[in-house]
């Protein structure tokens, strides 16, 4: 008897899910279906509304997730179709320290008069419930990047649905095998797929996971509409890449986990910043000049944005012109790869001693 999905673990799921119809002759992986249209008369008609290959990546992604998934061009994409969502006039509550391309977006429609964005600081819970009352949609990001910060998520959706807001949450730090917002009530999930799900630092993509149907239908207007959509080999390499998500999610925090300890103890190092899960730390130097200075000086660590591939990369967050202000200058944002920690520690302790 074939098992019943919703019994397996999110480690099953990610190799199970989205696979062809087992049948003689099938092909175990979803092939690239490279299409700008479709023989008229089907479910699928036109390149910009449907492709297989998507679909396959939506519904590995959805299982994981629990919910239905839309993919989109980038992750920034799918933000932008999120905050498409509320009306003119709208208040649209985020967190100060949300990944700034997210903060800009808003700051963007806020400064077209399309909505008012009210910026809270996400672990002060008392101060986001009150900010929800007048809200038309709550924006979390936890962890937020690169400051690292954790909402109440259950305390934070409950106040907004009391409001009749909806709430979205970014989830890309901490993929669904780490966090599940849809069961915490959370209405939209949204990944950048390009991080961590897609695993590799080769593609760009984004995804939105709703259970709420008639939010899934105005979503999937919005993406028919604007086009926002992914390119179909983007869409393989992220599927391929979930099919280990779960090993490599445990092995960037197993190795996380220990260089933070390890980072504590550095005299280099004024302040660790961790979560206490997942695969991103963030390290605090004294000044700009010493964290360039680190981020120069490594073998193996990369220098580079962007974050959640297996290879360990680093960067000083404030080297971005658009970063919060409130971000230390010597903040360096460490996304710990799936290397061998002992390597990984070496190459940093001789650049965390040059920078003293
Ligand atoms: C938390 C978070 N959300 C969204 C994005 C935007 O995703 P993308 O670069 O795929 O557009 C990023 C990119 O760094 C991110 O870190």
């Amino acid at each position: 008897m074939p098992a019943d999905p919703a019994d397996l673990s999110l480690a099953t799921t990610a190799v199970t899910a989205g696979r062809p119809a087992r049948e003689p002759d099938a092909p175990l992986n979803t092939p690239l279906t490279m299409a700008s249209t479709y023989v008229a008369g089907g479910d699928l008609e036109y390149g910009r509304y449907a492709n297989p290959t998507w679909t396959a990546f939506e519904d590995a992604l959805g299982a994981l997730e629990g919910g239905r998934c839309l993919s989109f061009a980038s992750g920034l994409a799918a933000v932008a179709t999120v905050f498409d969502l509320v009306g003119t006039d709208a208040i649209v509550v985020a967190p100060r320290h949300a990944y700034h391309g997210s903060v800009a977006q808003l700051a963007d429609l806020e400064s077209r008069g399309r909505l008012t964005t009210v910026l809270v600081d996400l672990e002060d819970t008392d101060a986001v419930v009150k900010a929800c009352d007048d809200a038309a949609l709550v924006w979390l990001e936890s962890p937020t990047n690169p400051a690292l910060e954790i909402a109440d998520i259950p305390a934070i959706t409950a106040a907004a649905h009391a409001a009749g807001a909806y709430v979205a949450l970014d989830n890309t730090f901490a993929t669904p095998l780490l966090q599940r917002p849809l069961d915490d009530g959370v209405d939209l999930v949204v990944h950048s797929a390009t991080k961590f799900l897609a695993g590799h630092s080769d593609a760009v993509m984004g995804a939105i996971v709703t259970r709420d149907d008639a939010l899934y239908d105005v979503m999937k207007g919005r993406r028919d509409l604007l086009g926002a959509i992914p390119g179909t080999l983007e869409a393989w390499l992220a599927l391929r890449g979930l099919r280990t998500l779960h090993l490599r999610v445990e092995r960037s925090q197993a190795n996380a986990q220990d260089l933070v300890r390890r980072l504590a103890a550095h005299p280099a190092v004024t302040e660790v910043r961790y979560p206490g899960f997942g695969g991103i730390a963030a390290i605090v130097l004294d000044g700009a000049d010493r964290a360039d200075l680190l981020t120069r000086s490594t073998h193996l660590w990369v220098h580079a944005t962007s974050l959640g591939g297996v290879e360990s990369t680093f960067e000083r967050r404030r080297r971005w012109r658009t970063e919060a202000p409130t971000i230390p200058e010597g903040l360096v944002r460490m996304s710990v790869g799936i290397e061998d920690v002992e390597d990984l520690w070496t190459d940093l302790e001789q650049a965390l001693d040059r920078a003293r």
